[in-house]
């Protein structure tokens, strides 16, 4: 079989399957095995594939089919346009986070050399991404869970960021000393009832424990704002993203713990996504 014909044949498959972004998944599933870049495909489309590419290829249409996403089965995600490696133990990073990190980046002209701190830092992506775009920073990362832990550990080695990120198992702020300039933190956000309806994308392959925060959706807001304004230096400043509609919610909640808020940042499909507090 030739490469044209595999992505033909992943093409059909996916578009049977109703997924919107089938040719393209086709190109780069394609493109993983062969060795070619996706954007390649089109001038190898001439080039043979052996049965054991086409059997490999298969497998991972299969998983596709199955509604496992692309970024899963390559085991990597792009985030601020930097690759970060991602497993089972980690949320795969979504575009909507980049919000928070702009929101972030927008205070370089305010703070000489910030010490940040990420709660439930997951694949590493928040502090890694603002590191590789804020050379004076450094960031402390937090989560719960040892895999999470391990491969932001290893994304900041990656990235080439390790002497300026140290990533951290533990509870939220829990044993941690600040101050700190900066808190963000993407907490999990989605009640029960929605998680139980969410696309099986999400559902059968994003850690529970990173999606879920109790009846509301809003329990880890509860858990680590106050702590977090504790740890806040002088001047400082928490980061959240939010979920659709829990904008006035979560800024009651940051006002019980202390904070006044001063943004709201929405994200690309204009939903308020990021809230900026300070004391
Ligand atoms: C929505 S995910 C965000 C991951 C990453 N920051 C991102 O934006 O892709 C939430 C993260 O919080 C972590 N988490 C949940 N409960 C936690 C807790 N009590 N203490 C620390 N981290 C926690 C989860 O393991 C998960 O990695």
């Amino acid at each position: 079989m030739k490469i044209a014909d595999a992505v033909t044949e992943l093409t059909r498959d996916f578009i049977a399957a109703g997924f919107p972004s089938a040719r393209l998944d086709a190109r780069i599933l394609v493109g993983h095995v062969t060795g070619f870049e996706p954007s390649m495909l089109f001038a190898r489309g001439d080039v043979a594939i052996n049965d054991a590419q086409m059997e490999s290829i298969r497998g991972l249409a299969r998983r596709h089919l199955a509604h496992e996403p692309v970024s899963r089965i390559l085991g990597e995600r792009e985030f601020y346009s930097l690759a970060f490696k991602i497993t089972a133990d980690t949320l795969d990073p979504r575009p909507d986070t980049e919000t928070l990190v702009d929101a972030v980046l927008a205070l370089r002209p305010a703070f000489k050399a910030p010490r940040i701190l990420d709660l439930g830092t997951g694949t590493g992506c928040i502090p890694l991404a603002i590191l590789h775009a804020w050379p004076s920073a450094t960031a402390v990362g937090v989560d719960i869970s040892p895999g999470a832990v391990a491969v932001a550990a290893e994304n900041a080695r990656r990235l080439g960021l390790s002497a300026r990120a140290q990533f951290h198992v533990g509870d939220w702020t829990k044993g941690l000393s600040g101050p700190f300039d900066i808190v963000v933190s993407n907490p999990p956000y989605v009640t029960e009832a929605e998680h139980a309806v969410l696309a099986p994308e999400v559902r059968l392959y994003d850690p529970e424990a990173a999606l879920t925060a109790g009846d509301d959706g809003l329990d880890a807001y509860r858990a680590l704002l106050g702590p977090a304004a504790a740890l806040l230096a002088p001047g400082g400043r928490i980061f959240v993203e939010i979920g659709a509609g829990q904008a006035a919610a979560v800024t009651v909640l940051g006002a019980a713990a202390g904070l006044r808020i001063l943004a709201r940042h929405p994200d690309l499909g204009g939903i308020d996504r990021c809230l900026a507090f300070a004391v």
